[in-house]
């Protein structure tokens, strides 16, 4: 008899006297055997306006560049070496967070990871057994999905509220206290939606957290368009103590992650990090390779991180840019929806797929919100320069024939 599994199929069990299928190659763990990977349209995009993954448009700083391509060859050869970059890390978030004050953030209390992607797979590995929960809201980031699924965990995914997809507090907080998750997960602002929480209010999040032993994790990926990161009032709390304790002391449940994909932008190179408790931030760190950010990633953070003037410039280009399609949106009379991060949502008056393959002609990469809840026949548009959005309408306006 032949084997009973297919590679769509499980093993069926053996009738009474017949012997157990053998599968035609070792299988992974169930979870893993039933597991959607998280894919994306990651392809043929070099040459075109990349206005679909939010990344930087216009590339990192040339300080960074220059710090790459010195690099001597022989040192591809070598293993990377992290000393330094998480004291880098520090400096760069007091001097964000509480210029001048002393503060008693450590370099203990960083995580180096190979984007923030990575972060996120080590937080589910470290910390999410089967059947444990993840509490989270609903249109959000993909990947998260997938972590939880590949532990075995149930997903309580609350969703925003309609119409301006305002984040749901209350109802976060009543899951947190009834089903007491293992974690919880908030993006903010929230990709795709925008959506912004006040810093105050995930750490009231947090606090509550805390009696059901519960790990928050805030992913602030795009937190340097908006300012809402948590890291400010903790770093200013801890500076204002004297004697610095640690700033996370009141929040020993949280964890805060940021990566230099999006504004720096290394998003080829790969590099983002987590703050938090040192004790947490271990236990992150442990489940990860010894090497997993590569020496480039090193050295460009090292370079990045010494130049936040370029990112901080562009940065405040997106702004104006956002700005400025804005105005046009809004003149226009097109449906959209704009709150923080470096992208909007627009809803064509033709469906959304046919937008998007046409942009896609005109050299323009967007991302249909095909599918997602919620936002199912909208695009997620990406801001880069004022000049990229203006080819940008442009186009939209030739393709959607609007005067
Ligand atoms: C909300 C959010 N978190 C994390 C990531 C991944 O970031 P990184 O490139 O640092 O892995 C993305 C990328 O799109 C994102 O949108």
């Amino acid at each position: 008899m032949g084997p009973k599994r297919s590679d769509t199929g499980p093993v069926t069990s053996p009738t009474p006297g017949e012997q157990p299928a053998i599968p035609p190659f070792p299988l992974a763990r169930p979870e893993v055997e039933t597991l959607t990977a998280y894919s994306a349209p990651l392809e043929g995009r070099r040459g075109l306006l990349r206005l679909d993954f939010n990344e930087n448009t216009v590339g990192p700083s040339p300080k960074v560049v220059e710090a790459v391509r010195a690099i001597p060859a022989d040192h591809y050869a070598i293993y990377p070496e992290y000393a330094g970059l998480p004291e880098a890390v520090v400096r760069s978030l007091v001097a964000e967070a509480a210029p001048g004050n002393g503060t008693a953030l450590t370099p203990a209390h960083i995580g180096l990871f190979n984007g923030v992607d990575e972060a996120l797979h080590a937080v589910f590995h470290a910390f999410a057994a089967p059947g444990d929960r993840l509490l989270t809201t609903s249109p959000t980031f993909g990947y998260y999905t997938p972590c939880a699924r590949m532990q075995g965990m149930a997903i309580e995914a609350i969703p925003y509220r309609l119409p301006d997809f305002a984040f749901p507090f209350e109802e976060i907080r009543a899951a947190l206290a009834a089903s007491a998750p293992r974690l919880l997960l908030i993006c903010n602002p929230n990709n795709p939606t925008g959506t912004r929480l006040a810093p105050e209010r995930i750490l009231e999040l947090a606090a509550a957290a805390t009696a059901t032993a519960t790990l928050v994790v805030v992913d602030e990926l795009y937190e340097a368009f908006t300012g809402d990161s948590v890291l400010p009032s903790l770093l200013a709390a801890g500076a204002a103590a004297g004697g610095a304790p640690d700033p996370f002391a009141p929040f020993p449940n949280l964890l805060v992650l940021r990566s230099l994909a999006k504004t720096a932008g290394l998003a080829g190179l790969r590099f983002g990090f987590a703050v938090g408790a040192p004790a947490l931030v271990d236990r992150v760190s442990r489940v990860g390779g010894p090497y997993d950010v590569n020496s480039f990633a090193v050295t460009a953070a090292h370079a990045a991180l010494a130049d936040q003037a370029y990112t901080d410039a562009y940065v405040a280009e997106v702004l104006r840019a956002r700005a400025w399609l804005l105005e046009h949106l809004v003149a226009a009379g097109v449906r959209h929806h704009a709150a923080g991060g470096n992208y909007l949502l627009i809803w064509p008056v033709r469906p959304a797929a046919d937008v998007e393959v046409e942009l896609r002609a005109a050299g323009i990469l967007v991302r249909s919100m095909a599918g997602k809840p919620l936002i199912d026949g909208a695009l997620r548009v990406s801001l880069g320069s004022t000049e990229q959005m203006a080819t940008f309408w442009a186009a939209y306006r030739r393709i959607e024939a609007l005067g």
